[in-house]
């Protein structure tokens, strides 16, 4: 399997490495490129090997995502758009929002985005028993797979799942008043600007409450000012959009693919 290069610096990296063989560049600045590429994904390997490790019931959830057949699944009809395991938040990033629903003593989350389940499990493992997550999904067929995943955990029984376009589910999570202390947003990218705008207007996050947006860095693409990666772009303009709500308390964290971590200034600043 390829291996996950979220720096676009260590790709650049990588490149230049390619090209000094090709053209027979002196031994030595081959090796020293070598260790700089070493000791550049050191860091995040070691900050992993650090930090608490997943559960087994995680490591089986990803162990099992990886192996799954999606592109066969897509083949028979039955995901509504070609998957990919690679969309997995994975284990350092799930430590790391253990982290904060834990340490905001958070009993209500909402993930826009699920997946095969990774970072909603995640999140139950470290909420209280009568703690819930109510999870956001478009594809059906995601259901019956996180489903299984979460019936083999004493957590899952916390986990909620409503299928359907977040756009239409989070107004209807507004109608029923429902409030949540911490919200994961983890779905389609183009959607970002939006699902921020309804969760603050509609009042879903509650006071005190935490938002926390995924791949805020988009491998890169976020400041690397040369990419015309779509998906990217769409990244760049909710990031600078939160940047230009001078209520939001923002801290963007290097974490993998970056995590945007935003909360009401009046929550800050008591
Ligand atoms: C990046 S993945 C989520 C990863 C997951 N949070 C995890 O940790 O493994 C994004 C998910 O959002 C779903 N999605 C995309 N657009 C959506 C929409 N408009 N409404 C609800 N879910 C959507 C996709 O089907 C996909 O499963």
């Amino acid at each position: 399997m390829a291996k996950e290069i979220c720096d676009p610096a260590i790709s650049e990296l990588y490149k230049i490495k390619e090209l000094c063989a090709e053209k027979c560049v002196d031994a030595d600045i081959q090796k020293a490129l070598s260790d700089a590429i070493t000791l550049a994904e050191a860091r995040d390997t070691y900050c992993q090997s650090i930090s608490s490790g997943p559960s087994e019931a995680l490591a089986a959830l990803q162990r099992q995502t990886l192996e799954y057949p999606f592109d066969q699944a897509y083949k028979d009809g039955k995901t509504k758009k070609k998957l990919n395991h690679r969309i997995m938040s994975g284990k350092f990033e799930g430590t790391f929002l253990q982290s904060i629903v834990s340490m905001s003593k958070a009993k209500r989350v909402l993930e826009i985005g699920m997946f095969t389940g990774y970072s909603a499990l995640a999140c139950a493992e470290v909420l209280p028993e009568d703690g819930t997550v109510t999870t956001l999904e478009f594809d059906p067929f995601l259901e019956e797979v996180a489903k299984g995943f979460f019936a083999k955990s004493p957590c899952g029984k916390k986990i909620s799942i409503r299928i359907g376009d977040a756009k239409e589910t989070l107004l209807k999570l507004a109608e029923e008043k429902a409030q949540y202390d911490v919200v994961f947003i983890d779905a389609n990218k183009d959607g970002y600007v939006t699902y921020f705008k309804t969760v603050i207007e509609t009042n879903l996050l509650a006071k005190g409450g935490t938002l926390v947006f995924d791949n805020a860095l988009m491998n890169g693409g976020a400041y690397d000012m040369r990419s015309t990666n779509k998906i990217a772009l769409e990244v760049r303009k909710c990031n600078e959009y939160l940047k230009s709500r001078n209520d939001m308390f923002r801290v963007l964290v290097p974490i993998r693919d970056g995590t945007f971590i935003v909360r009401r200034k009046e929550d800050v600043f008591l």
